[in-house]
């Protein structure tokens, strides 16, 4: 099952995308995480130092190439598959592959090719793929995210939170990327302002999948550049994040 976390910056895709990685390990399953965030902060989150990103692979590649430091019958595409696999950090619990950005001015767009190209063909080693992409709808006009399976669109209640999730939707629809269940989770809602959150995101046709309060503790794990993979079972928001685990995406 591949499973995608998308929304506006700063709305909890990391927070999301950490949590369930959080609830699904220990169960026996293999899990992929992909930190497709060029602004790379998944592998904080998940307590884990990354010293290469396929990014960096993709430069290493190029120089060789102007190099000529290939052989001339190598096939680039095994080199880089190669390098790629090599990139993963295993841990006992999970892997990680981190997509980071080319250097310089270079266009993103190869590392979304790469990325695409990544799901492709290694997601039948896993039981579980879970991305942290990038903020906005990029993932989307880019078809990187098109072979997902579950795609959660994380809004706080801002404004423009919701609008872009609204919009996330709604060009999914336009650019006829059909996931097989699309759902919307709710975060940094305060128990005062619930009910006029609920109103707002009507106007959004996804069902929501599950909602996470604002939380102070949740900041300051931030702040002390504590993992958030580490909060405590009993949050709330680890509580809500495995409830939508086994109401959606068990299998
Ligand atoms: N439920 C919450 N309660 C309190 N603070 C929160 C909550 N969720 C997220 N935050 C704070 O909001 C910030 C953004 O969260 P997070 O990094 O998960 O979002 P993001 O969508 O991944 O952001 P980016 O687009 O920058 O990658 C963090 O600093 C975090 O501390
Ligand atoms: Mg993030």
């Amino acid at each position: 099952m591949i499973i995608a976390v998308s929304g506006k910056g700063g709305t909890g895709k990391t927070l999301v995308s950490s949590l369930l990685i959080k609830s699904i390990r220990g169960k026996g399953r293999d899990i992929l995480a992909i930190d497709a965030d060029p602004d790379s902060n998944l592998p904080e989150a998940l307590g884990i130092q990354v010293d290469r990103t396929v990014g960096d692979i993709r430069e290493e590649l190029k120089k060789d190439t102007a190099q000529g430091n290939l052989p001339t019958d190598a096939n680039k595409w095994d080199i880089l598959d190669y390098k790629i696999m090599e990139s993963i950090i295993e841990t006992p619990e999970f892997d990680l592959l981190v997509m980071g950005r080319p250097e310089g001015s270079g266009c993103y767009c190869a590392v979304n090719n790469i990325l695409r190209k990544i799901i492709e063909t290694i997601s039948q080693n896993y039981d579980y793929i879970i991305i942290d992409t990038e903020a906005g709808l990029e993932h989307l006009s880019r078809r990187t995210t098109q072979n997902v399976d579950v795609m959660l669109v994380v809004t706080d209640p801002s404004k423009r939170g919701i609008l872009t999730a609204k919009r996330i939707e709604e060009l999914s629809d336009e650019l006829d990327i059909s996931f097989k269940n699309m759902y919307l989770v709710l975060n940094r809602v305060k128990p005062q302002n619930e009910s006029v959150i609920l109103e707002k995101v009507k106007e959004i046709k996804l069902d929501i999948a599950g909602t996470i309060y604002e939380d102070e503790l949740i900041e300051n794990y931030d702040m002390e550049g504590e993992p958030l993979i580490n909060l405590p079972e009993d949050s709330q928001a680890v509580e809500s994040v495995s409830q939508i685990i086994e109401d959606y995406l068990m299998r």
